[in-house]
């Protein structure tokens, strides 16, 4: 028994992602996004996973809690929650979802002064701790603090990337299959554009187990789907009432860490830094990125009709309005 706990507290001892050959996932954030984001990450068994958090006790309560759900569940991660960012250590990946929510009657933008702050200083403190990492975003302004981070981490523009895409996207998918009475999973969509009302739903590269979504919705059907999906965020905030959607950004999140922890070479949504990619430059924009082990790996760029390429510019504006009141 005694040299069972000798060995156990050697094993332990040696943990972290790189003694034990586990990668290693923090989440800065344990509020809503950033607690269910572990709790995707866990029962995947994606690594071991680290949450922080600035109120005393309550990220140690939900790791030890969510840990205690492994043998229920039967996932092997090790989970910890911690004050410090010491903990964050040599991470793999860093999932920042610190920050405030909206609440009904808020748009995104009015969350920036505050959210500046914090992602300012949270970024400095990763950063410090695991200078190899990928920073994926999920704060709002999503593509505003993913710039603030892109200028702050002094992190290679491939190793940070913000999380919007693949939840818009999702949100349009999970509409399609509610109007169509079809199955979720047989749904492909893309979108382009900043994570705001302005956002771009393409129905043109949308299908339905390939078909085209055009030959299975007529245009006022989907122009409504489009409509709702770009106040997706919205519509969960006023039912909701004191905060917003959580389960599908949490898990929009660690679909963007798994790609990269697994090197999955993934074509997914991102928010990503543009060096004229699209005809855009120094803004963080969502477009279609390949996600691996490097983190960013390539830019896909799409063909854009006139209109799409409108409402892109559009989206573009309201995205480099928001991030020039960042007064970097
Ligand atoms: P929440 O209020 O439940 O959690 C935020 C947590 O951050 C709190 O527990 C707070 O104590 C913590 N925090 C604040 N400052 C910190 C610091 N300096 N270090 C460590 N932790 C700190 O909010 P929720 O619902 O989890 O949302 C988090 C953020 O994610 C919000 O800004 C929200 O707007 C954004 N969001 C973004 C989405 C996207 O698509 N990109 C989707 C959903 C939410």
């Amino acid at each position: 028994m005694f040299r069972i706990s000798i060995f156990e507290f050697r094993i332990f001892g040696l943990r972290g992602g790189d003694a034990m050959g586990r990668k290693k996932i923090s989440i800065i954030g344990a509020g809503f996004v950033g607690a269910t984001a572990a709790h995707w990450a866990a029962e995947k068994e994606l690594g071991d996973v680290v949450i922080v958090d600035i109120i005393e006790g309550m990220p140690q309560g939900k790791a030890l809690d969510l840990f205690q759900a492994g043998p229920i569940e039967g996932f092997d991660a090790r989970v910890t929650g911690s004050n410090a960012f010491e903990d964050t250590k040599n991470s793999d990946v860093v999932i920042v979802t610190s920050g405030v929510p909206r609440k009904p009657g808020m748009s995104r933008e009015d969350l920036l002064e505050t959210n500046k702050k914090i992602i300012e200083s949270v970024v400095a403190q990763v950063v410090a701790k695991s200078p190899d990492t990928i920073l994926i975003l999920v704060t709002n302004p999503l593509d505003t603090m993913t710039y603030l981070a892109v200028k702050k981490s002094g992190l290679p523009k491939q190793r940070v990337l913000g999380m919007a895409g693949i939840l818009d996207t999702a949100r349009f998918r999970a509409f399609i299959a509610m109007e169509l009475g079809v199955s979720v999973e047989d749904i492909q969509a893309l979108l382009l554009g900043g994570h705001g009302d302005e956002m771009v739903p393409l129905p043109r590269y949308t299908t339905v187990s390939g078909i085209p979504l055009s030959q299975l919705l007529p245009k006022e059907a989907i122009d409504r789907l489009v409509d709702r999906t770009r106040k997706g965020g919205g519509e969960i905030v006023s039912l909701l009432k004191t905060g917003s959607a959580f389960y599908a950004p949490g898990a929009a999140a660690v679909q963007m860490a798994e790609a990269i922890l697994k090197d999955k070479k993934r074509i997914l949504p991102c928010c990503v830094y543009l060096d004229g990619e699209y005809g855009l430059k120094d803004i963080c924009f969502g477009v279609p990125v390949k996600l691996g082990s490097k983190g960013i790996e390539s830019i896909i760029q799409i063909d854009l009709n006139e209109e799409e390429k409108k409402l892109v510019a559009k989206s573009a504006e309201s995205v480099k309005k928001s991030i020039s009141e960042l007064k970097l």
